[in-house]
């Protein structure tokens, strides 16, 4: 586990992220949104050719959103990359397909994930995965934890409040040929320290990342 603490930890990360791209364009990577990984995205969209033949997953996405809800996941990801990167392939969540799960299941098939950018949660969560999560599981409808709905309200401003939604599970990102973790803020101290020095536990679903060989967290001071 490689741990990466720095000032400057989201130009590190997409530093790190665009020497990937040199050395395999075509790099199958599944993205997380939320607030953190904005400001790394930002520094890529300064880079829009990297990404022509690569391929992005979204890593999760809120169920019974309208159609135009600026703060969805694939809203967000587009905001801040996708428009400006336009890379080959680009597979969103649509949590209004039943089918959807396993439809997003047969694109991970298709050539696996050399990288999973994510997040963490409070309570531990990867995408949408919340504690008790099973580590072998794949992509999946799934109830949110009480303080990720709590969480979600800095997003929506009162306009929805997701009770759902569909992730990659924890076995897909666990099989990742690389796992990125990024987090920021005091608020976030606490779980990263559980998460790498404490219990491997499905309680804490970040945990499980350490029995994986190439894990990089890219933390703030
Ligand atoms: C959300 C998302 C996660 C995200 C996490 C942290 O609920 N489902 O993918 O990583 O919570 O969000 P933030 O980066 O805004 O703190």
């Amino acid at each position: 586990m490689n741990l990466r603490r720095s000032k400057m930890w989201a130009d590190d990360a997409a530093a790190a992220l665009l020497d990937r791209l040199h050395e395999r364009p075509e790099m199958r990577m599944c993205l997380a949104t939320g607030s953190t990984p904005l400001p790394m995205y930002g520094r890529l969209a300064q880079s829009p050719d990297a990404f022509a033949a690569a391929a992005v997953l979204l890593l999760d996405e809120f169920g019974d959103l309208p159609a135009d809800e600026p703060a969805s996941c694939d809203a967000t990801l587009r905001r801040a990359l996708i428009d400006h990167v336009r890379p080959a392939d680009y597979r969103a969540i649509v949590t209004a397909h039943p089918g959807e799960p396993a439809a997003v299941d047969a694109w991970i098939d298709a050539g696996g994930l050399d990288l999973a950018v994510l997040g963490i949660g409070v309570n531990g969560h990867l995408g949408m995965n919340e504690p008790g999560a099973p580590a072998d599981g794949r992509t999946a409808r799934v109830d949110l934890a009480p303080t990720t709905m709590e969480g979600a309200q800095r997003y929506f401003e009162g306009r929805a409040r997701p009770t759902w939604g569909v992730t990659v599970g924890l076995g897909d990102l666990l099989a990742a040929g690389e796992v990125w973790v990024l987090a920021a803020g005091e608020s976030k101290a606490d779980i990263v320290r559980r998460s790498t020095d404490g219990p491997v536990t499905t309680a804490v679903p970040a945990s499980l990342l350490q029995r994986h060989p190439n894990v990089t967290w890219w933390l703030d001071r």
